[in-house]
């Protein structure tokens, strides 16, 4: 008689891709450093990859930020993504608010970050941020701009709110455990 092979077969996956998007201001940083920590995933400051790797087109003077072609850094980032990977790597999140642009089948999942419309105020004056470019943040959040963008692109999105850190870090407990089921 045949033996049946009973063994299960280990579909985990080993490497994972988070994307972290949101308006300037709403905790992308504060979450992707801190799951990178409770993953041992890499955390990549997009800001920094962008100066490295020179993708920036100029500085704008009056938003005050720099000039950045989104699908040019998208594709740029997913050949990281793929270097990373190769490399062994347990994971890479990307903390961007243009991490969202990058091909949804590089990633697994996209977090959107969120705050109150008050805190996101409050957080961005306390950056000295002119007064139009906190109006212009505070529209994006309003009108949910990155959290639309990442569902139009295709990306399986979860929102984030920071506002109280008990409650995001459950939140990304939650996240976790799950995560545990489908990576090694
Ligand atoms: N839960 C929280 N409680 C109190 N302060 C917070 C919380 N989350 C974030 N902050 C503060 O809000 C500010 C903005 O957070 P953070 O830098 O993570 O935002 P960001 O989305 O990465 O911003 P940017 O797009 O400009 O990089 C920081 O000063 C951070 O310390
Ligand atoms: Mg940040």
């Amino acid at each position: 008689m045949k033996k049946q092979n009973t063994k299960k077969k280990n579909t985990k996956k080993k490497f994972f891709t988070i994307a972290v998007s949101g308006t300037p201001g709403s905790g992308k940083t504060t979450i992707a450093k801190f799951l990178a920590k409770q993953t041992s995933g890499r955390y990549v400051d997009v800001g920094t990859f962008i100066k490295r790797n020179n993708l920036s087109e100029g500085y704008d003077r009056k938003m005050k930020c720099l000039i950045v072609d989104e699908r040019k850094l998208a594709r740029r980032l997913e050949r990281a993504i793929d270097e990373e990977k190769k490399n062994g790597s347990r994971g890479i999140i990307l903390d961007s608010h243009m991490s969202h642009y990058v091909d949804p089948k590089k990633t697994d999942f996209c977090i959107i970050t969120k705050c109150d419309l008050k805190t996101l105020k409050k957080r961005l004056h306390i950056r000295k941020y002119t007064k139009q470019k906190i109006r212009d943040n505070l529209d994006a959040e309003i009108f949910d701009v990155c959290r639309q963008e990442a569902i139009e692109e295709g990306h399986k999105v979860m929102t984030i709110i920071t506002d109280k850190e008990k409650e995001w870090k459950k939140q990304l407990q939650i996240l976790q455990k799950d995560m545990k089921k489908t990576f090694v």
